[in-house]
């Protein structure tokens, strides 16, 4: 039989700035999953890309001086060029102003209006311009500000196209009842259910006139269509629905035991993707996505990190002096499940040094180093439980092993890797407990030493791999010390798998930071 298809989403990412850690959150989020699943054996496929239309970038572009396109294809460049540095191993980068995408949105909004889910009517309501939302009175935070940025709105009143979103509640809700795992973490399930399906879904607005750098209503071209209608296609116009090849839509866009979609967004949109994109489905006729995962935000200790707030960290700061890995490990490590997580500089250089420097990094050099030294370089082979830590040793592993699965099956990355530094730890304290420097000096424990050696190389070769679909350089870097060529994940559990590998020592794989130096430096940026 073919391999179980995945198909996994970023949130296509709005072309107004450069993109801070925050947005990099969710790519590498991403990445790790896909990583994930594809070493497990999963057609996986990968897409992330560019929201580019709307009134915001219009205005931006006037004030650059640049036309809509040429704004937004500078921008593009940049965030290319960023997922690049991240070594982000997407399969597709859709554009919203991709030809193909824009005739496909345009022929889905005909569609729908023909079948008369979409009628012409006339919208009176609050408009907030930064998050291009119109809400309803009740929908407003005190002080008539809108109830995702905290900004003013205006009253706006045009002549518009309505989506009847009232039509598929029932059904909706249906799906969430049949699909309990739908949308995580469940608590933003009965925010949603709560805030907009119980007070009674509203039509929505699904076209603007009061800008034109967006997809045309083809019957009415005074109109255009609403960003998160277009912005939402993408995730099956990017397979090519709607177009003359249709061979990815067929192969990823399913729901069963053997096809999965996730879509993975940040919080402040799970409404857009919980409510709105299933509820275009339901018209299309499709099949809904398997799960929508709503991550929280890395907060700073003012708040949301924000390019409107001007409290953001760019990546580029982080990886320049401390490498793509450390970016990489704080982004999956940072946000507990369905919280905030904080950035600061005494958190992120506390974590390096903790994590990544003393569990990690000194393990696997303390390791090669008496590998070296004991056995002239050579691991010595397996020979069950020799030490009396040696079988407590082996249990961990396998239960390791089960439960980084399990988080990551879930999605819960943060945990997953926890817990492969829970056994680093693990491993860390076995040296503490079988002293291999002491069993070194007398000549009749060398099975021991042999069997302690043994099984730290074990450990690390296990951790490396798990932490491979995070650590993308560093893991790359730990196999080659070790002299593991057999990485594959179905080898993970070999106890036999590394007996007389040859190991090589090289660099430290992460240097110490000097706290005081370091968080005097990421507090200038
Ligand atoms: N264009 C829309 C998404 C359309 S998807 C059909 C959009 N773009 S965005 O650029 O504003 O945000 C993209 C993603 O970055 C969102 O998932 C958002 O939650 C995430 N983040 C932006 N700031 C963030 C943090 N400070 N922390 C974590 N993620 C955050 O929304």
């Amino acid at each position: 039989m073919a391999n179980k298809t995945f198909y996994i989403t970023t949130p296509i990412y709005y072309t107004s700035g450069n993109l801070h850690i925050g947005n990099a959150y969710t790519t590498i989020v991403c990445d790790s999953i896909a990583r994930y699943k594809k070493m497990l054996g999963y057609d996986v496929y990968f897409l992330t890309g560019t929201d580019e239309h709307g009134e915001k970038v219009q205005k931006k572009a006037e004030q650059e001086g640049k036309t809509p396109q040429q704004f937004v294809d500078d921008l593009v460049i940049g965030i290319k060029d960023l997922w690049k540095r991240l070594n982000i191993d997407y399969d597709k980068f859709i554009r919203t102003t991709d030809d193909y995408h824009e005739e496909s949105v345009s022929k889905i909004f005909s569609y729908l209006l023909k079948k008369g889910d979409i009628y012409k009517g006339e919208y009176k309501g609050w408009y907030c311009t930064p998050c291009e939302a119109f809400w309803t009175e009740s929908q407003l935070k005190e002080g008539h500000l809108c109830p995702d940025c905290g900004r003013p709105v205006h009253e706006a009143k045009e002549e518009a196209y309505f989506f009847k979103m009232s039509k598929y509640a029932e059904k909706l809700v249906q799906y969430y009842d049949n699909n309990p795992e739908f949308i995580e973490p469940e608590s933003r399930k009965n925010e949603m259910i709560n805030t907009f399906i119980k007070p009674g879904l509203e039509d929505l607005c699904v076209s603007r006139t009061s800008f034109d750098w967006g997809i045309k209503v083809k019957e009415d071209p005074k109109h255009v269509i609403y960003v998160w209608i277009d912005a939402l296609s993408n995730y099956i116009t990017a397979l090519g629905y709607n177009t003359n090849d249709t061979k990815l839509f067929d192969k990823f866009w399913h729901n069963d035991e053997d096809h999965e979609i996730l879509h993975v967004v940040g919080k402040e949109i799970m409404r857009f993707h919980v409510i709105y994109w299933p509820i275009i489905l339901l018209a299309l006729g499709l099949p809904l996505p398997t799960k929508v995962f709503g991550h929280g935000w890395i907060v700073m200790k003012g708040g949301k990190m924000a390019k409107s707030v001007g409290n953001v960290v760019y990546p580029d700061t982080i990886i320049n002096r401390y490498g793509l890995d450390a970016l990489r490990y704080f982004s999956v490590s940072c946000i507990p499940f369905g919280q905030d997580g904080l950035f600061t500089p005494e958190i992120f250089v506390d974590n390096f040094n903790n994590d990544l420097v003393n569990n990690y990094g000194n393990l696997l050099s303390r390791t090669i180093t008496m590998v070296e030294k004991y056995f002239s370089s050579k691991v010595p082979s397996y020979k069950g439980h020799v030490t009396k830590y040696d079988e407590q040793l082996e249990k961990d592993m396998i239960e390791t092993k089960r439960i980084y699965e399990q988080k990551m099956d879930k999605f819960y990355v943060n945990e997953a890797i926890r817990e492969v530094f829970n056994l680093l730890s693990k491993a860390n304290k076995y040296i503490d407990d079988t002293e291999p420097w002491v069993l070194a000096k007398d000549e009749s424990k060398n099975d021991e030493l042999a069997s302690v050696l043994n099984h730290l190389v074990l450990v690390l070769k296990e951790s490396t791999i798990m932490l491979s679909c995070f650590l993308v350089e560093t893991s790359y870097k730990a196999l080659e010390q070790l002299g593991i060529t057999n990485d594959s994940y179905s080898n993970i559990l070999d106890f036999k798998g590394v007996d007389n590998v040859k190991v090589n020592k090289k660099d430290n794989l992460f240097p110490r930071l000097n706290p005081k130096i370091e968080i005097e430096y990421l507090n200038s940026k």
